[in-house]
């Protein structure tokens, strides 16, 4: 998944190029390129590795021009060199391409028989080379994209800039998004809002098949069948406003420590403190007493969070709850119960196979709904209900304040379900909205612990391995801190319910590996202990986290104890998750880890 930017305008477009860039970076910065026309020729300028790098070269070698194209990218085919850097371009044509070209192969070989060779192992090549031949058998530059698009198998957002064409830059969608921004006698195309949230506040969505001519004035958009199309034009509130990192020394610890607040927020919209009950803000297109099922699908961390949500749904509405990965999802296509709700779950709202998983339940006749942080996302515009997290723009690749902020919105929800469904009485639904309520300060308080953490984590990351072992809704918390500690220090590890350790990982424990056991006081902590012992009887090395009682009485089995508050088994999973966060932080921090964008991650995933 890459970023891609294209701008056809009236004054120099280089630096603005740049700048619309750095807001798409987290999509990928694996190298980054521009191209732009000057006096008519293209001229490229590519750099590998982070858009700094670009930057500087454009710095010692500027480039002129009034219209150009950019590209940040996530390498799915060729390693991340200059090389294999967009834009791509032969003379005649330069392409930027987010997407997966699947049928790059066998156009390249009907290429080749024409004499068309690649200089370059990605499959976003043979866009360009495919326009080229297009006009070198003599169709007009419009001509040759749609002809070229034709044959295009894949997911694809993409944008040309023509040799000698000063005032054109032509764009197509498929899959992955495109968005166009209204500007004063310019025109703008970029991955979403946010990069053109620098130019304009106006902005369309390209819909799936959608193409468009674009010049400095309009933007003449095409459906599929090349018939013009109106779309909507958006009032778009993305912010450009440069996040900063304030007194953190990453963005990732910056947002872990924005937790209390952000959370306060998500229960302060669903709590009425008056009437003790909880309510939704705006009416759903669904009746939680009606539904027969509920499919949740999402990926990554925000698949773990619907894990935890399904425990809360069937204990507290008694609401059975099918829950996969976005990627297996699509593709297994379950049968669906009739009135079922379908939930998805994304901080960005541009997850390809959560999106695919979103359009499959659509075409079954599900109602959809959706948990994101992006409210202007493909995943929010094609919901008929969506429950924002409004958590502030996510930098870190990193999950964590979309976490706690999903775990907390499907809380909530999980207890507006169990009144529609009558299977809570308003004693219980008193006795959640009071343990919702004291969730900030609980969390605010675990943040004290970071200190004790970070010390904790100084020793895992001498380690090679490690194991997170919860049971019930804390068993997800556990892959959790495994992911999290996986995707930003390097070090393999692994989540386990505790109560399936001993059917095999168990035979990994020595004592150079750390084993996490979150274990807060609730009902299946003492299940959690005696797995705990079992891990001791081998010599393992035990970070028990759990709350001043548990401390107390099974502390002595750990080797070391991260101690948070005490609060309602309900609410314990996401206080717990700050535990694991903090660890993961703490521990790449002292390997010197590029914690804000690890490698080999981006931030939104926008291809399979
Ligand atoms: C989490 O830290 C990762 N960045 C990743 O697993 C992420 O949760 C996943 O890609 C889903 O992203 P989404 O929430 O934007 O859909």
């Amino acid at each position: 998944m890459c970023g891609i930017v294209g701008i056809a305008g009236c004054k120099p477009v280089a630096d603005r190029l740049v700048s619309a860039l750095a807001q798409l970076e987290y999509r990928g910065y694996d190298s980054a390129g521009i191209a732009t026309l000057d006096h008519g020729e293209i001229q490229r300028r590519r750099a590998p590795g982070k858009l700094v790098n670009l930057a500087n070269k454009l710095t010692l070698d500027p480039l002129a021009g009034t219209i150009g194209i950019g590209h940040t990218r996530w390498a799915t085919h060729g390693a991340p060199t200059e090389l294999n850097a967009h834009p791509h371009a032969t003379p005649r044509v330069a392409v930027v391409h987010n997407g997966i070209i699947e049928n790059y192969r066998s156009l390249l070989v009907e290429l080749a028989a024409d004499g068309y060779l690649p200089l370059t192992q990605t499959d976003s090549e043979v866009v360009a080379m495919m326009a080229t031949r297009w006009m070198d058998l003599g169709l007009s530059p419009v001509a040759a994209v749609q002809a070229t698009v034709s044959k295009l198998q894949g997911a694809f957002a993409l944008v040309f800039l023509f040799h000698g064409e000063e005032q054109m830059l032509v764009a197509a969608r498929q899959g992955s998004p495109l968005a166009v921004g209204y500007g004063d006698g310019e025109m703008f195309l970029g991955s979403d809002a946010l990069a053109l949230s620098l130019f304009t506040d106006k902005v369309t969505y390209l819909e799936e098949g959608d193409w468009a001519v674009v010049t400095p004035g309009q933007a003449a958009i095409r459906s599929r069948e090349g018939s013009n199309v109106n779309r909507v034009v958006h009032q778009t509130n993305a912010s450009s406003n440069i996040v900063e990192k304030g007194p953190y020394r990453h963005f990732m610890l910056k947002e872990i420590h924005e937790q209390p607040d952000a959370v306060s927020r998500v229960v302060g919209r669903f709590v009425d403190r008056g009437a003790r009950t909880l309510a939704v803000q705006d009416p759903l297109s669904f009746d939680f007493a009606d539904l027969t099922r509920m499919t949740v699908s999402a990926c990554g961390t925000a698949y773990l969070a619907g894990v935890v949500g399904k425990y809360w749904f069937e204990r507290y509405a008694r609401l059975p709850v099918d829950i996969d990965v976005g990627s297996e999802f699509r593709y297994r296509q379950p049968p669906l119960a009739p009135e079922g709700l379908a939930l998805f779950i994304s901080q960005s709202g541009e997850t390809a196979d959560t999106l695919a998983a979103l359009r499959y339940c659509a075409a079954n006749g599900q109602h959809i709904a959706s948990v994101v942080n992006v409210e202007e996302s493909t995943i929010a515009r094609e919901s008929k209900s969506v429950f924002p997290l409004r958590c502030g723009p996510e930098i870190g690749v990193a999950s964590t304040k979309a976490f706690t902020t999903q775990l907390t919105t499907l809380a909530c929800l999980s207890v507006v379900a169990g009144r529609a469904r009558g299977v809570l009485d308003s004693d219980k639904v008193e006795e959640l909205v009071t343990a919702l309520e004291t969730l900030p300060g609980a969390i605010a308080n675990a943040l004290l612990a970071e200190d004790e953490i970070a010390e904790i984590a100084r020793s895992i990351s001498k380690a090679s391995d490690a194991l997170f072992l919860g049971r019930g809704p804390l068993y997800p918390i556990a892959l959790e801190g495994a992911l999290k500690l996986k995707e930003i220090s390097y070090i393999h590890a692994e989540g386990y319910a505790a109560g399936e350790l001993k059917h095999g990982p168990i035979a990994l424990v020595d004592e150079t590996i750390p084993v996490i056991v979150i274990a807060p006081s609730d009902e299946l902590s003492e299940k959690t202990v005696s797995n705990m012992q079992e891990v001791a009887a081998r010599g393992g090395r035990i970070v028990l986290v759990t709350d001043p009682k548990g401390a107390e009485m099974h502390g002595g089995i750990a080797q070391q104890c991260i101690v948070l508050p005490e609060v309602h088994p309900f609410v314990a999973p996401i206080v717990a998750a700050i535990a694991v966060q903090l660890l993961a932080y703490h521990t790449a921090a002292h390997l010197g880890a590029d914690v804000d964008q690890p490698r080999n991650l981006a931030k939104s995933v926008t291809v399979e």
